[in-house]
């Protein structure tokens, strides 16, 4: 007789974040920022595509640099609980009749079979895999602490933890219902749009107990497809001062904070790849969601600057300002490599 757990099938389900794929004009830059200042492990490289973890990451990568001609977003990339889960999201998907793509085993390195498909009402390259090596890091940076893959080392990030991307208003609600309703997202806290009640302004949805794995964001210019930032965790608030301390003495656009966002109440500190310029948050802190009826929390207009900031620095939205900076995203094909990084 089978466990009563075994027996219970909640369908398809996504684990968690599990890796973004970001174009980089300059794989050496972006190198020096993950890999050096920020202290991730470079676990392998292909040519001009290198593949980094955090130190407290067993799988085989959390972020996968491509050197290309466009620095936009190559994929996003989701786990999901089981094996079979990758096909049965594919069934659901063409039923859906939403175009899906089949990545073959190895495409990203480490990594099992992948779909791959644009986000409905937003147009982000998402991808969904199980499967995914869990490689020792070389004994000289082995951790003795047999839950962390390396020793700690630069700055001290430890886990990729959430992706913040914005699409249209005319199509964010789409996009917001869809990642709840076929993947399986919880809306945590949000917002409408001021002058227009109906419509997301902001959305932080979660699989796991964080507050939010992903953030939706309404963008002012119309545009789908876009990255606003890539989080990745650090153990504690003072880690994130540390690194704002040591990143002012770089050569690394600085962006806003350290400040506490009200909304998720974590510590920020968002900073651009000198490599890509994509946008980085540092993050630390945050609450748990354990509550099965959790109701999600909405921000008003009055209230919603407390939520942005609430403490430190605030984030600058005015218009022009580097705050609404966003980056593109590759279509449902991959963007062509260059020959040297296609070896
Ligand atoms: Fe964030």
């Amino acid at each position: 007789m089978s466990k009563f757990s075994d027996r219970y099938d909640p369908g398809p389900q996504v684990a968690q974040c599990g890796a973004i794929n970001l174009g980089t004009k300059d794989l050496e830059k972006s190198l020096t920022f993950f890999r050096d200042t920020l202290g991730m492990e470079e676990v392998e490289r292909h040519g001009n595509v290198s593949y980094l973890r955090c130190y407290q990451e067993l799988g085989h990568h959390s972020l996968v640099l491509t050197e290309q001609d466009e620095a936009i977003v190559n994929a996003y990339s989701f786990r999901v609980k089981r094996p079979e889960d990758v096909e049965l999201f594919q069934q659901e998907l063409l039923r859906q009749e939403i175009e899906v793509l089949e990545v073959p085993a190895g495409t990203e390195a480490g990594r099992g079979t992948a779909i791959r498909f644009l986000l409905p009402g937003g147009e982000h390259p998402f991808e969904l895999y199980y499967d995914i090596t869990k490689p020792l890091a070389p004994e000289a940076m082995r951790s003795r602490l047999p839950s962390n893959s390396s020793k700690r080392r630069g700055l001290g990030v430890r886990r990729i933890d959430h992706f913040n991307i914005q699409t249209s208003p005319s199509t964010i609600n789409q996009a917001e219902k869809w990642v709840r309703d076929t993947l399986g997202f919880k809306r945590r806290e949000f917002a409408y749009l001021p002058d227009s009640p109906e419509t997301v302004m902001a959305s932080w949805m979660s699989v796991t107990p964080q507050m939010h794995d992903l953030a939706m964001v309404a963008n002012r210019a119309e545009k789908k497809g876009q990255l606003h930032h890539v989080a990745f965790n650090m153990q504690d608030f003072s880690d994130v001062l540390t690194a704002a301390d040591v990143l002012r003495d770089l050569d690394i656009s600085y962006g806003v904070g350290p400040g506490k966002h009200g909304i998720g109440q974590a510590m920020y500190l968002y900073i651009h790849d000198p490599g890509s310029d994509h946008r980085v948050e540092i993050y630390a802190g945050g609450y748990l969601i354990f509550d099965p009826d959790w109701e999600a929390i909405e921000w008003t207009k009055e209230a919603f600057p407390d939520g942005m900031t609430w403490y430190g620095e605030p984030i600058d939205v005015a218009p022009g300002s580097r705050g609404r900076d966003t980056t593109g995203a590759a279509g449902l094909h991959l963007p062509q490599r260059s020959a040297k990084a296609a070896e």
